[in-house]
């Protein structure tokens, strides 16, 4: 297993194709849903097994100069609770603080809260509800 960051089309394409299964097929959503208007500016970090299947993705934006932003954090459903997402959310950490961040935000699934907080992101209140079912909360990691 091992860490990359998506770059290659086709690449992109694998690292889209499990955020669109894990966290929009299951509401029955359309391929595309899954990205919006920030890819490019976006770093793209997927974790891929020794057949380079993709079975780990997540996303890193910068809000502004000192603020980072994690997103469209998913582990292929076989895989989870093996530590791929905190290998996921260290590696993207990592990388915003090179970066320059002094915080990373994010808004977590509630199914996610106990995830974050053992990575020791904090809750600030409530976010916005997905589909009308997901309610989510607003998370922060301060680094300074
Ligand atoms: C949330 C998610 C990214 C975590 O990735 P993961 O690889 O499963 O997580 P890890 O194995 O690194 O888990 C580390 C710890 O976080 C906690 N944790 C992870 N998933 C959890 C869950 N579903 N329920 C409760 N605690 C959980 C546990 O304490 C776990 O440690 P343990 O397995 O030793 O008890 C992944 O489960 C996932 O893709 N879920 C579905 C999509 C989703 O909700 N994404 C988040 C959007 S905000």
């Amino acid at each position: 297993m091992k860490i990359i960051e998506a770059s290659t089309p086709d690449e992109l394409q694998r690292y889209y194709d499990l955020r669109w299964k894990i966290l929009r097929a299951p509401w029955k959503q359309p391929r595309g849903s899954e990205q919006d208007e920030l890819e490019q500016s976006s770093h793209h970090l997927m974790v891929v097994d020794s057949r380079q299947t993709v079975i780990g993705v997540g996303r890193l934006h910068f809000n502004n100069i000192r603020e980072a932003q994690i997103r469209y954090m998913a582990v292929a459903i076989t895989q989870q609770r093996k530590g791929i997402g905190t290998l996921l959310l260290n590696t993207l950490e990592q990388r915003a603080i090179e970066l320059g961040a002094a915080r990373i935000v994010l808004d977590a699934r509630e199914n996610a809260l106990r995830f974050y907080r053992k990575q020791g992101y904090e809750m600030q209140g409530p976010g916005h509800t997905l589909f009308n079912s997901i309610a989510h909360v607003k998370m922060i990691k301060d680094f300074i």
